[in-house]
């Protein structure tokens, strides 16, 4: 039930730090550190390449999954579009193992792969919400996001509990080659999830975002570089879901080669910057659209990448986890774009929570 609250969604985003504790407790073994389940683990490692396969938001936690189990586990990862990997499926390593990331279970596009993988002989794994679901029932080996029921068509909980599956999966894979993590995942985890308590008691300026930028645009920008462009994605599909305003997410390297002519003055792009080995890159692209015009509107991180003028500074934590802080922003900026187009926030037009044709 939506208790007090006017929709689904603004509830789902609001209890996301409270999924990602529950998460990490349930992903804690007896003697207190992060764990994969043994067997898990173990097909995990005997791959030669990870496979991700997934649709919409979950395509997208799947790229920022993909980041951190190749830079914190060394395990190389692709990713790819479901309904493109089952009539055009590339060629494949010696030893896959594909994982299914689904919030609902029953996506159509993606339970046709899992059926061709399998009759090839393939292991698989489903990180999913829904116990019990289509894709839970058919794949060997099976992860639960613990998120709680999403009823919003605009995925957002389900997002961030998937990236932080993906964050246990690669610090206990990490751990089991023997690799040195460099940093405690739990305790950076719980950071992160305070981070995104304080940027969800930030509504009214997030809504100020909305108002300035988004009130009488029919399209905006989103840039980043590496996992701020994975946001980025993530940020565009939000925005157009829910508010029917035009949105694409950019490589901030990308721009010159065609799209900056679609600058304008008054065209809003906003920028995510979170990343200190990009910074000056990002804030170079930043520039590029201003003189030609743009509306800016910079998203960093405090005393990493932080720079006066910037419209929101989100608070410190670890580089691998600036997706989910990220979330919380980019979340409520298409909610309040939604409310001011009178949209219906939890019900956009054309949409289903699950998608079961292909
Ligand atoms: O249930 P799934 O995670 O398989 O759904 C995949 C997409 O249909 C879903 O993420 C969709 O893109 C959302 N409505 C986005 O908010």
């Amino acid at each position: 039930e939506k208790g007090t609250y006017p929709h689904y969604m603004i509830k789902e985003i609001d209890e996301q730090p409270a999924v990602i504790r529950r998460l990490l407790q349930n992903y804690t073994g007896k003697d207190g550190k992060l764990a994969t389940d043994t067997a898990i683990a173990e097909a995990l490692n005997a791959a030669d390449r990870l496979y991700i396969v997934a649709c919409g938001t979950s395509y997208h936690a799947g790229l920022v999954g993909k980041h951190l189990l190749e830079k914190i586990a060394g395990i190389p990862t692709e990713v790819h579009i479901s309904s493109e990997f089952s009539y055009n499926m590339p060629l494949l390593s010696k030893k896959p193992l594909f994982i299914f990331i689904s919030q609902s279970g029953e996506t159509a596009d993606s339970r046709a792969v899992l059926v061709k993988v399998k009759k090839l002989g393939y292991p698989t794994l489903t990180m999913t919400n829904v116990e019990g679901s289509t894709l839970y029932r058919e794949a060997d080996y099976k992860m639960l996001l613990y998120a709680g029921p999403e009823i919003a068509v605009a995925s957002t909980k389900a997002y961030t509990a998937m990236i932080a599956v993906f964050s246990v999966m690669a610090a206990t894979l990490a751990t089991a080659k023997g690799l040195t993590l460099g940093f405690d995942p739990v305790h950076e985890m719980s950071l992160a999830a305070l981070a995104m308590e304080q940027m969800i008691d930030e509504k009214a300026q997030l809504q100020e975002i909305a108002r300035d930028y988004l009130s009488i645009t029919r399209n905006a920008f989103y840039i980043g570089r590496g996992l701020d462009y994975y946001v980025c994605m993530e940020a565009a599909l939000k925005l157009k879901e829910v508010s029917y305003i035009q949105a694409e997410g950019f490589a901030g390297g990308e721009l010159k080669h065609g799209t900056i002519a679609l600058i304008e003055d008054g065209t809003p792009v906003l920028a995510f910057a979170t990343q200190e080995a990009v910074n000056d890159h990002i804030r170079g692209n930043v520039q590029e659209v201003a003189a030609r015009g743009a509306h800016t509107c910079v998203i960093s991180m405090k005393d990493v990448t932080d720079r006066p003028g910037d419209s929101i500074i989100l608070p410190k934590v670890h580089e691998y986890f600036t997706p989910l802080v990220c979330a919380v922003p980019l979340q409520l900026i298409a909610y309040y774009a939604a409310l001011q187009n009178e949209c219906d926030v939890d019900k956009p037009r054309n949409l289903a929570k699950s998608v079961t044709v292909e």
